[in-house]
């Protein structure tokens, strides 16, 4: 695995950054946690934790110890405990009198809309539960899901986790490739998916990339349960393939959950990594669901009576598992469900919309905020925002910039408002489950572009390249010290690859593969990734996966991709490839077109590069290692500077020739 050095200009201007927002004392003093919960949790962790689940989770067995971490990395949390997820997001509220609570604000793309209660998504989950079963989906199966953001989504999730049946969902923009390679890894029994979606305005299919992945035997599949929602004609495979509505009405709507272990799985989310193959995260009950609670009433300051919360990430990424389809719900809050783009009919839709149900909590990616400050401020403008209270940031480093654009047009009102919306910029990971380091929004002083805090009962650390914690105003590696609640478990059918990506950088520590720097104050500012991880508008690809989709061409023999900064999408996705010299390239065919159309089949249109250059050759090092800091340099357009270590020195100097041509 490579680590690159962890500095550079850009984030020398960022440690330059020293203005600081305290919160308001009216926010304060209303703020759900305070002060002293950084020291009552520090002081003993397992028993803040501990008290987090049992006042939080509802369980059908107390646990009888918080944590078992004699078999590290290997943890088990709340050992004994019995509890249900599904219970705990949805049938609780209902025997507590808050049936007609507003769980789903769904705002379809076309401006359809639906509204939806606790006590409806209650009966829709046990309905898809008993449904679920009916097909022979019993606990343990694996249940892939292939869907668009639509409350479906969501019902069938938590209808997965009541029967404790382990979800894998995969985001609707990953190809039928994708697609089939994860439901082999999880050798899913049954696929939800629809018929498509809609995409600024048109529909946009879905269901035949399911029939494709599906198209060759060999597979683990006995039923595909296909949602009507645009309704495109779709190929049907008899004996396979079920209409949602007709499963869903044929079955009951009384169903009882059942506790499962604090243990058992409930979901399997596929990332990328260094290498070429996916990782499967696994995620269990107990630990996740006490950690996503208790983070999305702390770092939201989150307020189920009175708040509507809106969380913008699709259910396909973790943000969408953690703090789309568990936590809100956990909590009893009421949340918006946006199946559209941002600019679709119009790029005010996102305004309108928290205009229409007065979001007050918004949580959101730094891409997202670049892309609405490209537009102009006249367009938030031109709404009433003043219902905002809370900003939330995730996914990749907030630059300074789009931190005061949020804080200022998005979270005051134009300018109009004395009290700015505190901003809370959270630092989590698909493996982290739950967040790790964001200020808490009434008790830190926030400074644009720094997560700053590791959450109480969280042991976050910046060490050296020897795992020596560095001082203040230093930078290094982002390391985890201790076991954390909703920490991954192992990676699907994997447990060495675990051990190995995470715990075998650093002795006893969980490597994050992210760099960081501790500032003067000791506050966290993130660095970005140092391995061949990149990070396009919030989505995460390996660079090694893409060069893989290349190199599956006939026409190529070889390719390396690079990350490169990108203003709005934090980093572009650009390869270098060299053609195959028997290639048979038809007249007047642009290779890059091609290619990019390849990548586009083989993982989805997120990863297709940018940029593709066709080179003579890559630089490489005396022991064939390729040099992608070179390329990095020039895909971004500065000189290469130091080739010396190359095997052949002249490399650089052709391709920089080559792309003058
Ligand atoms: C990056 C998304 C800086 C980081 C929840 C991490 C961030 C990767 C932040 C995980 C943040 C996420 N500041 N970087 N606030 N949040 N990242 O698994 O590099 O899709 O390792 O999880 O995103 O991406 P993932």
């Amino acid at each position: 695995m490579a680590h690159e050095t962890v500095t550079g200009d850009a984030f020398e201007n960022l440690l330059r950054e020293k203005r600081q927002f305290a919160p308001s004392p009216e926010f304060a003093a209303a703020a759900n946690v305070h002060e002293g919960i950084y020291a009552e949790a520090n002081a003993d962790p397992e028993a803040f934790w501990a008290a987090q689940a049992r006042e939080r989770l509802t369980w059908s067995k107390d646990f009888s110890q918080t944590l078992d971490w004699s078999d590290p990395p290997f943890a088990k949390w709340f050992v004994g405990g019995e509890v249900n997820a599904a219970y705990n997001a949805l049938d609780r509220h209902v025997e507590n009198g808050l049936g007609d609570r507003v769980a789903i604000h769904f705002e379809g793309e076309p401006g359809d809309t639906e509204t939806i209660t606790y006590a409806d998504l209650t009966e829709r989950v046990k309905r898809a539960a008993n449904a679920f079963e009916s097909l022979g989906v019993a606990k343990g199966d694996r249940v892939a899901v292939y869907l668009p953001m639509i409350p479906e989504a969501v019902v069938t999730m938590l209808a997965c986790a009541r029967i404790g049946a382990i979800h894998s969902v995969v985001f609707g923009g990953f190809s039928s490739e994708a697609l089939r390679s994860r439901i082999d890894d999880a050798e899913a029994k049954l696929v939800v998916t629809a018929d498509g979606t809609y995409r600024r305005g048109k529909p946009s299919p879905l269901k035949p990339a399911v029939d494709e992945a599906l198209a060759e035997d060999g597979h683990t599949v006995q039923h595909v349960v296909v949602v009507r929602r645009n309704g495109q004609d779709v190929a049907w495979t008899e004996g396979r393939d079920l209409d949602w509505s007709e499963v869903m009405g044929a079955a009951s709507a009384e169903h009882t959950a059942v506790g499962h272990d604090a243990e058992h799985p409930l979901f399997i989310l596929y990332t990328s990594g260094t290498t070429g193959k996916p990782k499967g995260i696994l995620h269990t009950t107990g630990g996740y669901l006490t950690q996503t609670a208790f983070t999305h009433s702390a770092v939201f300051d989150l307020k189920p009576e009175t708040d509507v919360y809106w969380c913008t990430a699709d259910i396909g990424w973790v943000t969408g598992h953690s703090y789309v389809a568990y936590a809100p719900l956990v909590n009893g809050a009421t949340q918006v469900m946006y199946e559209g783009t941002p600019d679709s009919p119009h790029q005010g839709r996102w305004w309108e919309i928290v205009q229409k149900y007065k979001v007050s909590v918004l949580y959101t990616a730094p891409t997202a905020i670049r892309t609405m400050m490209k537009w102009g401020s006249d367009i938030p403008a031109k709404y009433d925002l003043s219902s905002i209270r809370v900003l939330g940031s995730v996914g990749e480093p907030i630059n300074p910039e789009a931190w005061m654009w949020y804080r200022e047009v998005i979270g005051g009102n134009g300018g109009r408002r004395e009290e700015r919306a505190p901003i809370v910029d959270t630092w989590w990971q698909t493996e982290t489950g739950a967040i790790m380091i964001a200020p808490l929004p009434g008790i830190t002083a926030t400074k644009p572009g720094s997560a700053q805090v590791p959450l109480p009962g969280i042991a976050v650390d910046v060490v050296d390249e020897a795992g020596q914690p560095v001082p203040d105003g230093h930078g290094g590696f982002l390391v985890i010290r201790k076991p954390w609640p909703a920490m991954l478990r192992t990676i699907w059918g994997d447990p060495e690859r675990f051990k190995d990506t995470y715990w075998s950088r650093f002795e006893g520590m969980y490597f994050a593969g992210d760099g960081a720097k501790k500032d003067d104050d000791g506050d966290i500012w993130l660095l970005g990734r140092v391995d061949d991880v990149m990070n396009v508008s919030g989505h995460r690809l390996s660079t090694t996966e893409i060069e893989s989709a290349l190199v599956s061409h006939p026409w190529v023999a070889e390719a390396a991709v690079v990350g490169a900064a990108d203003e709005t999408t934090g980093q572009a996705v650009v390869a270098f490839v060299i053609l195959r010299g028997e290639a048979s390239i038809p007249e007047g065919e642009d290779p890059a077109a091609v290619l990019r159309a390849h990548v586009g089949h083989e993982i989805g249109p997120i990863a297709k590069p940018r940029h593709i250059l066709v080179v003579p050759e890559l630089p490489k090092t005396r022991s064939g290692k390729i040099m992608r800091r070179l390329l990095k340099d020039v895909a971004e357009g500065r000189d290469p500077g130091d080739a010396t270590t190359l095997a052949d020195p002249t490399v650089m100097h052709k391709i920089a020739q080559d792309l003058r041509k």
